[in-house]
Formats: structure tokens, sequence, C-alpha cells
């Protein structure tokens, strides 16, 4: 065949596109034959509902998972399907929404997972590896300890070691899925500041995030997924917040998400607050917290990361010790040697990390949001099951669990929805104190607007709630009282109603006084 003399390409030829990919999972098609491109020196938004497709499309690009049919290109080429390896070697580096780093092994050697650099005769440069790395946590502002296993970093340590080791691979097409979860604000910037240099170098940035501002503030295009299907693909100029929130969710979610700026009033609290923290301490974590929280009543706590906030929840829980302070109950000093204990008083707390506490993932959505209370399904030994599938479907109802299948297994739902099943399970025990550690990692607006609605119903009905988040949008939606913490302290407490955003980006250090 003759070559045209002009080439058929547009000037900036795709680094990377799939041809009609398509996933099918049994009789579920999860995403429908697909076209995705992404061009050089672009940094490309994938958003969409929980469950639209966005991590079966990344998981796809990355060699991850194969597609049941289409193709995948890398410079015009066809690609092997489901071979990370092989994906990597072309340059093609992703960050998942869900570790895969290995828990048991070094952060030093999950860097360099799959591409140890060798002296001659294959020797492992260990040297080498150690200089390499440290010359990366340099460049990106990270600190991390080299010799720590993964399992022993809290969360947002995890990720960072995770997006370290898809920048280490230099790879021309970085694919990042929900990069953001648990970072904090200024870590976020610092983490655009690197894609924007990226992409001054001609990488392809896929950058999929439920963090719509995030989006607006690095993306330069748009793709929007749903139900398995792109429905735009837009430069992100020619689109502003709510109109993309409408693409994702549809019209009438997308109204109750911006009707969650509205806030009701809120009741102003008399009486002894359902849970105190008086001088409560841990030598060398946190110290002097005074903090209060009424029954119908919705405490935030923000701070940046390494404020201790999770330290503080888990010591509540009893999961941790405190070791100055009371702690008090409706008024009666308690202090729990275990969570068990305080759950048993009434406590409950939605862990940050749905992966390694709070689910069982190989177990079906019901069982997950039943099988702490099965007891009260029981009557003379027997199991009423009717009665426990009717409360396994008013939880998925009010949390719009997608797709609405109790007998599906938790590890196969998508990430958002996962975190809606955990949370279901703690509303399911109707504790009296609900401690909640960043409650909506990965969860969309739509879900979001839900989570919130079903957390003031809780309120209303007498729960206290205490939440920590990083989200500054979510304290300011559903916070009654918002309580700053720094390096293990209380910087400040104050009610909403005193509270702006932009006050709060100061106290967290995040902008200049
Ligand atoms: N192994 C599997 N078996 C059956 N269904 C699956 C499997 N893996 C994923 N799914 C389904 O595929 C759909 C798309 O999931 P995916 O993880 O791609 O969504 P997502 O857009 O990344 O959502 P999120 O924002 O919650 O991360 C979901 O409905 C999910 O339940
Ligand atoms: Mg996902």
């Amino acid at each position: 065949m003759q070559r045209p003399s002009e080439p058929e390409m547009p000037a900036a030829a795709a680094l990377m596109r799939t041809r009609a990919v398509r996933k099918v999972y049994g009789t579920q098609t999860v995403l429908h034959p697909t076209d995705f491109v992404v061009s050089p020196g672009e940094v490309r938004a994938l958003v969409g509902a929980n469950g639209a497709g966005k991590s079966t499309l990344l998981k796809i690009l990355a060699g991850a998972i194969e597609p049941s049919s289409g193709e995948v290109e890398v410079d015009g080429a066809a690609a092997p399907l489901g071979r990370p390896t092989e994906m990597l070697r072309r340059g093609v580096a992703c960050i998942h929404q869900h570790s895969n780093l290995v828990p048991e092994m070094s952060v030093l050697d999950n860097l360099f997972l799959g591409r140890m650099p060798t002296r001659r005769f294959g020797l492992l440069d260990r040297a080498r590896q150690r200089r390499d790395a440290q010359a990366l946590l340099a460049r990106h502002g990270v600190e991390l300890e080299l010799d720590a296993p993964v399992s022993e970093l809290p969360a947002v340590k995890q990720k960072e070691v995770e997006i370290l080791k898809a920048l280490a691979r230099d790879a021309r097409v970085l694919l990042m899925d929900e990069p953001t979860g648990w970072l904090s604000v200024a870590d976020v910037a610092r983490l655009h500041e690197t894609i924007r240099a990226l992409r001054a170098r001609g990488v392809g940035v896929v950058y999929t995030s439920h963090m719509l501002d995030e989006v607006f503030a690095v993306c330069d295009s748009v793709t929007v997924m749903r139900d398995g299907r792109i429905v735009a693909d837009a430069p992100i100029r020619a689109i502003d917040r709510a109109g993309l929130v409408r693409l994702m969710v549809g019209d009438a979610l997308a109204r109750e998400a911006s009707g969650q700026a509205m806030r009701p009033p809120v009741a102003a609290q008399s009486g002894p607050p359902r849970l105190r923290c008086a001088g409560l301490g841990r030598q060398g974590v946190f110290r002097d917290i005074d903090l209060d929280v009424h029954a119908g009543e919705i405490v935030c706590v923000t701070g940046l990361v390494g404020a201790k906030r999770t330290e503080l929840m888990q010591a509540i829980f009893g999961a941790e010790r405190f070791d100055t302070g009371t702690l008090e109950l409706d008024g009666r000093a308690v202090a729990f040697r275990s969570p068990r204990q305080a759950i048993a008083h009434g406590i409950g707390l939605v862990t940050e990390d749905r992966h390694r506490e709070g689910l069982l993932l190989n177990l079906t959505v019901a069982e997950n949001l039943v099988l702490a209370t099965l007891q009260r399904y029981q009557r003379a030994g027997l199991l009423l099951a009717a009665r426990v599938r009717a409360a396994a479907a008013r939880w998925i109802a009010a949390l719009n669990l997608q797709p609405p299948d109790p007998g599906m297994a938790v590890r196969l739902l998508s990430g958002g929805n996962q975190q809606k099943v955990l949370l279901g399970k703690w509303l399911e025990r109707q504790p009296r104190v609900l401690l909640l550690d960043e409650p909506t990692v990965g969860v969309d607006v739509g879900a979001k607007a839900e989570i919130y609605a079903t957390l003031r119903a809780e309120r209303a009905k007498g729960m206290a709630i205490l939440v920590v988040s990083s989200d500054l949008e979510e304290v300011m939606t559903i916070a009654d009282r918002v309580v700053v913490m720094a390096d293990g302290s209380i910087v400040r407490m104050q009610s909403i109603g005193e509270t702006t955003a932009a006050g709060l980006l100061r106290d967290l250090g995040a902008v200049p006084a």
C-alpha cells in the first residue's frame, strides 16, 4: 500500500487510546464500547458518579484488567491487554484507587517494585536504590521512613508512597485514580504543582476525582462517564461546576447536591454533653483536648494531616489509650480498653481505611450491613430472614447504593459504594455517639448529599456525631461546631455561624494570615 504524502493523524498524535473497549461481568455491562484518548501535555479529568466505570476504564488502560473486547493502543500500536508490566514498559503508570502496595514490604522496596536497579551480574544495587529514593523524596518534598513496612503507615502516607511509586517510573502517561483521598490541602497543592510540571514535559495525565474544585484547578479537559458510557467530553473552560454535576448525576440529584448549602437551623445546645473529653492527652501524640458533643449535634474536627485527629478518635474508641484527662459519656467517666467495650457503650467509629478495618470484603452487602445486629432479627433462635432483608433494603435505599443488590460481594462494589456500606453498617447499629473519620473520601457529589441528609436525620433523632474531615466544603456543610486541630492540640473551636472557609484555611496554615 502506498503511503499518503501527508500524515493522516492530527498534529498532536494520541499518546494512548482505547478502541471500543468494553467490560462485562456476568450479565452486567459495566463499560460499554468506549473510545478514550490521552494526548501529550494534557491533564484530562475523568469524572462520574460512584460506579460509573472510571476505575474500570483506568484499570484497562493500566493493564490491571483485561477488557471483554476492544483494543488499547500506545503510540499508535496495539498493546497487550491485561499485562501491567507490559504497560509500564510502554510508559503507562497508574496510581490505583485502592492500594496496590505490598504491605509487608518496606517503603523502599515498594517504590522500586518490578524495576530494581541492578549492578553487573544482576546484583541488586541497594545503595543506588536508596539514593534514588532519597532524591525522589527530596524532589517532591515528601517525608517517608524508607525502611518502614508499608502496613505500619497511616492511610495518607500509603497514598504518598503510591503516588511516588508512579512518579518514579518517569511515565509518559500517568493515570491517577483519586490520588488525593486523605491528602490535606497543602499536599494536594503540591501534587498539582507536580502535575503541572509533568504536563510541561509533555506527559499525558488522567485525573479522576470527586473533588470537583481540584478538577477545575488542575485539569485542561474533562471526560464525564455515566452508567458505563462517556456522556461528555469538553475543554474545562467550556463547563461550569453545576453543569458538570448535572452531567454526572442527572438533574434531580444535582438539585439535591446544590440544596445542601441550605442548612437547617440548629437548636442551641443546652444540658450536659453526651460525650465529653476533658484535658485528654497521650504522651507525644495529643494533649489538653477539651471537646464535647451533645445529643443532636454534629461537631467537625478539621486540620492538616499529622494533626493527630485520627489518633484522638482511636483513643475515644478504645483502640488506643490515653494517659491524661478524662472521657465522659452522659456525665459518667469511662475509659474503654477495647473497641468492643466502646461499642457496648453505644459508640461507633467509621474508620478512614475501609479496606483494612470495617468491611468484610468477601461477604455480601446485606451481610456487612446487618452482621453486627443479627440478634435483633432473631426470635427463639431463628433468624427472621425477611426482616434481615428488609433492614438491608432500607440502608441500600437510604444511601442509594449502586447496584442496589444486597447479595453482591462488597469487594465487587466501586470504591464510593463500599464507603456507603461501611457507613450503613454503623448507622444500622444506631450508636448514641458516632465517630466518623473522613467519611466521604471517594464518594461522589450526589452520594455525599445523601450521606449528609442521612447524618442530619440521625442528628435530628438525637445522635451525637463527631466527624474528622479535611474537606472544608464538607465541614462548612454539615458541622454545627468546628474544631481545628494542629500538632495534637485544639487551636480553635467555634460555632458554624462564626466560621468561614477562608478563616479555616488561615487556621490550617494553608494560606498566610
Ligand atoms: N469484579 C466485578 N464483578 C462485578 N461487578 C464489578 C466488578 N468490578 C467492578 N464491578 C462493577 O462495575 C461498576 C463500575 O465500577 P468502577 O469501580 O469502575 O466505578 P467508579 O466509576 O470507579 O466508581 P467510584 O467513584 O465509586 O470509584 C460498578 O457497578 C461495580 O460494582
Ligand atoms: Mg473508582
